[in-house]
């Protein structure tokens, strides 16, 4: 893997785990590309199939609910059977493995994600979603999470069934909605409050796989940067971001792997 990579990104992976390695409080913020290597489209890849004449941003909206909620409930079913089968890829794992290198070694390392798959989470690590859950439902009017009468606290996506009908509540009878912040709604507030929080109080903040178009979530390196914080960022189409410090310009599944062995092989030996 080594081979494929130039001797400055090289170079510049060797600096990212020399700062990172000699921080106390990390917070690290991915996007829709850290999924990309594991077959899942980014928000702002072009739509195939059946939807290619539709935007996401387009269809992820309360107004596009209230106006057809069909075509917007279709769409999530056809979005969760694309994600169903999807796997970590070396980028999750690799963030798992730090994170649970880091509980040992006494580094805080906070991990928010802007993503609504669980591939941080069958990668083995704890994270805060900021945009919602693509397995969760909930009412659209009066909010109660749907119960699929699987007698689990939690919907998982093992009980979510691909059917395009529209499902009602069983409090009120409007409609259920995946349980996920569209544009225009506001995140959860626990969530943000602990991004808020970790941002603020970090040393260095690694983006990876965001664009950093959509707020608030790309307020958070600024806010990090404000106080501080040393700026990272993983992506193989730099954004025209100035407050990155530095630039990893590679994928993150090749990428992430050799920065966390190299930050792992600093800690352990510092
Ligand atoms: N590794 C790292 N980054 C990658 C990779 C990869 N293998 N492949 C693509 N990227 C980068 C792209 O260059 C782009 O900058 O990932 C970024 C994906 O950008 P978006 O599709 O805009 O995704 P994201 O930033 O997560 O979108 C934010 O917007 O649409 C809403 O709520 C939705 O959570 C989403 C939010």
């Amino acid at each position: 893997m080594l081979a494929e990579l130039s001797p400055a990104l090289i170079a510049e992976v060797e600096r990212a785990a020399k700062l990172l390695a000699s921080k106390q409080r990390i917070c690290v913020l991915t996007g829709a590309g850290i999924s990309a290597e594991s077959g899942i489209p980014t928000f702002r890849d072009k739509q195939t199939g059946l939807w290619e004449n539709y935007a996401a941003e387009d269809l992820a909206t309360p107004e596009a609910f209230a106006r057809d909620p069909k075509l917007v409930w279709s769409w999530y079913q056809w979005r969760r059977q694309l994600v169903a089968d999807k796997k970590p890829n070396p980028a999750h794992d690799a963030l798992a493995q730090w994170q649970q290198h880091a509980a040992k070694s006494g580094q805080r390392l906070t991990l928010i994600t802007q993503n609504v798959d669980d591939l941080h989470e069958q990668a083995g690590s704890r994270v805060t979603h900021l945009h919602g859950n693509l397995w969760q439902n909930r009412c659209s009017q009066c909010n109660t999470p749907y119960d699929n009468g699987s007698g689990m606290e939690e919907n998982s996506k093992r009980d979510v069934s691909f059917n395009e009908d529209l499902l009602t509540c069983q409090h009120c009878g409007d409609y259920i909605r995946p349980d996920i912040v569209w544009f225009g709604e506001a995140l959860p507030v626990e969530a943000w409050r602990a991004a808020e929080d970790a941002a603020a109080n970090c040393e260095a903040f690694i983006s990876i796989g965001t664009s950093s178009l959509v707020y608030p979530a790309a307020g958070l390196a600024q806010l990090a940067k404000q106080n501080g914080a040393k700026i990272i960022e993983i992506n193989p189409h730099p954004t025209p971001n100035t407050i990155v410090d530095i630039t990893l310009a590679e994928k993150a599944g090749v990428v992430m792997p050799l920065l966390i062995q190299k930050i792992l092989g600093r800690v352990e030996h510092s």
